[in-house]
């Protein structure tokens, strides 16, 4: 799979830093009926260039929060994230926008597939949010690059299925490929094995490894498999948002 010159390369993470997150001092509160709920407590979070990392821990630990707030989804209630050479600033929104377009891909704990929209209309979404690249990519290039990234992923017989006509590791592949169609720099994968049977979530996670290699992605991976947390480059274990043995 080669996506050299698919997109301008307007990288606005790149730097020459090879980290590429770096997180520091993370709380996240909540608050339900007026209590505060603490789910993140002062939690440090490094990512390097082409690095996978690992994110386990028992449910409710706090580890879809943190992936939201890396992936600049949330808003921490305290301490700092910097992106390659950009500290996140929540008031610059049009700056949120651009990495988040750009630079960041995310795979959701539930897929959040469009049920009204084939397999590969759902992967094109992203490209066809206007203004997204302005006019840079032609209709049938994205429609191009957006079969090729499928057909990588095992899905070239399924491109005009509905997501309701898909397996759940079909339909988990679609959901990486609707995050990888901007080609980010980062990849996170929350529970991206999680709802699949062993031959399949181990399939799936060759595959993310593959994606590593021949993209240049770096991946946080949020899972509760062990095996696929001790093949990734490093792994964390949380709890009561915190992390283990730190
Ligand atoms: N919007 C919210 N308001 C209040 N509490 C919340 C909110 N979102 C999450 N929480 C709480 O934060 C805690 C951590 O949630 P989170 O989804 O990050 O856990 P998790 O580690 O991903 O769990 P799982 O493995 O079950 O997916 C949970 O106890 C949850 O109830
Ligand atoms: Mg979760």
């Amino acid at each position: 799979m080669n996506f050299d010159n698919f997109l301008v390369d307007d990288s606005i993470i790149n730097s020459n830093s090879p980290i590429l997150i770096k997180a520091t001092g993370i709380v996240k509160n909540f608050y339900q009926a007026k209590e505060e709920v603490k789910v993140l407590q002062s939690v440090d979070f490094t990512l390097k260039k082409q690095e996978s990392v690992a994110i386990t821990g028992v449910s409710g630990a706090g580890k879809s929060t943190l992936l939201h707030i890396l992936a600049t989804l949330m808003e921490p209630t305290s301490g700092t994230i910097k992106l390659g050479s950009i500290n996140i600033d929540y008031n610059n929104t049009k700056e949120l926008e651009s990495l988040r377009r750009k630079n960041l891909g995310i795979v959701f704990q539930f897929h959040y597939l469009l049920e009204d929209f084939s397999v590969l209309e759902n992967v094109l979404l992203p490209l066809r949010i206007k203004s997204f690249y302005g006019s840079a990519i032609a209709p049938s290039y994205a429609k191009k690059k957006a079969k090729d990234l499928l057909v990588y992923l095992g899905l070239g017989h399924r491109l005009n299925f509905y997501p309701k006509d898909l397996s759940g590791g079909e339909k988990q592949r679609v959901a990486i490929a609707r995050a990888l169609i901007h080609e980010p720099d980062i990849l996170f994968a929350d529970e991206p094995t999680g709802n699949l049977d062993e031959e399949n979530g181990e399939k799936l996670q060759q595959l993310l490894f593959e994606l590593q290699k021949d993209l240049g992605l770096s991946l946080v991976v949020v899972t509760h498999d062990i095996n696929f947390a001790l093949e990734c480059d490093s792994s964390l274990s949380m709890r009561a948002g915190q992390w283990e043995n730190f």
